[in-house]
């Protein structure tokens, strides 16, 4: 599955405490995240390979190894077994070992590769730039449990023409349902993009004080992830950069978070969750009516759906899975 071979975000890099393991889910399989004694993220699936118990119930100890919670056995970073406390003179074999698993940190969250052989590191976009930019305040919001498949939640990112019907009243109303033409192209490293968008939104951030007209470009760096750069015309030098970033936890299930980059100094944290919240909670309850919950794209799909000129991005969205050989939405 080609799948395992993507990195994928698995929780906030402020979830994971030194000394303290964290149990996390991911296409079906369930990891325990730790940090070793230098603070660098580890991953393991979460299974001693003594008697199957679960290492996330266990501790980081002082030399920074981690302890299964049933006979003690305790692993480095790497995976393998450096101590048996019921045999204090026998030296593990280098076969004695945890499944280990690539980790690293990026945009604040952690991101977990279950098999090897693709990219050196997660593609960002246009999130890579924003998080150096001093002018952007940085946060992250989320998780939300959602119940449908990554590429669902994908294309609703993607997508401008629900916004006066969904989130009527915040960004659009049914005054403004018209969506007007876009480009959508694809770059030299695959990153699909979508450029010249607008809509008129009522309440486009939490400072906007009056409707405006929102200029929209979209990026689609990898399967699950996508960024888009949002600039009201109405809030000159205002622009945002909000990154979707989903964890497929099964082909039908998913964890969501926003990584934002924004202009917005002046509220709390809160405050632009609680933004980000309500305009989440709107999307929600149809993302997850949606059936079937995967994307039916192949050919051999048993529903068809119908496309309109509007939905140029997220078809060109299918083809992209489709060219990745993304299986995992396909039903
Ligand atoms: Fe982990 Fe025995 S099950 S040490
Ligand atoms: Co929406």
């Amino acid at each position: 599955m080609i799948e395992r071979q993507l990195w994928h975000p698995v929780a906030r890099s402020e979830a994971l405490a030194a000394g303290a393991p964290l149990a996390v889910a991911l296409l079906g399989e369930e990891l325990v995240l730790w940090r070793d004694a230098q603070g660098v993220a580890r991953a393991f699936t979460d299974r001693c390979p003594h008697r199957g118990a679960r290492l996330s119930m266990g501790r980081v100890v002082a030399t920074g190894e981690l302890e299964c919670p049933y006979h003690g056995w305790r692993f480095e970073g790497g995976g393998r077994c450096v101590a048996i406390p019921a045999l204090p003179d026998f030296r593990p074999p280098a076969t004695h070992r945890a499944c280990s698993h690539a980790a690293l940190e990026a945009a604040g969250m952690l991101w977990l590769r279950l098999d090897e052989g693709g990219a050196a590191a997660p593609a960002l976009g246009m999130l890579e730039a924003a998080e150096r930019d001093p002018a952007l305040r940085k946060l992250t919001v989320g998780p939300y449990e959602v119940a449908t498949s990554a590429p669902r939640i994908v294309e609703n990112f993607l997508d401008l023409s629900h916004f006066g019907l969904v989130h009527e009243g915040w960004l659009g109303d049914r005054a403004h349902l018209a969506q007007p033409a876009y480009e959508v192209s694809t770059a030299a490293d695959g990153t699909l993009i979508a450029s010249g968008c607008r809509a008129w939104q009522p309440q486009s951030n939490r400072l906007s004080e009056a409707g405006s007209e929102v200029d929209y470009r979209y990026e689609v760096p990898a399967p699950f992830s996508a960024v888009l750069r949002k600039a009201p015309q109405g809030q000159p030098g205002y622009r945002d950069v909000i990154a979707l970033l989903v964890c497929p936890l099964t082909p039908e299930s998913s964890r969501v978070w926003f990584r934002m980059a924004l202009t917005d100094f002046d509220s709390s944290d809160e405050e632009i969750a609680a933004f980000q919240d309500t305009i989440f909670a709107q999307d929600r309850p149809v993302l997850e009516s949606q059936r079937p919950r995967r994307l039916p794209i192949s050919d051999a799909a048993p529903v068809r759906e119908l496309h309109s000129a509007a939905d140029r991005l997220s078809s060109a969205y299918r083809r992209m899975l489709m060219a990745r050989g993304i299986t995992f939405g396909i039903c």
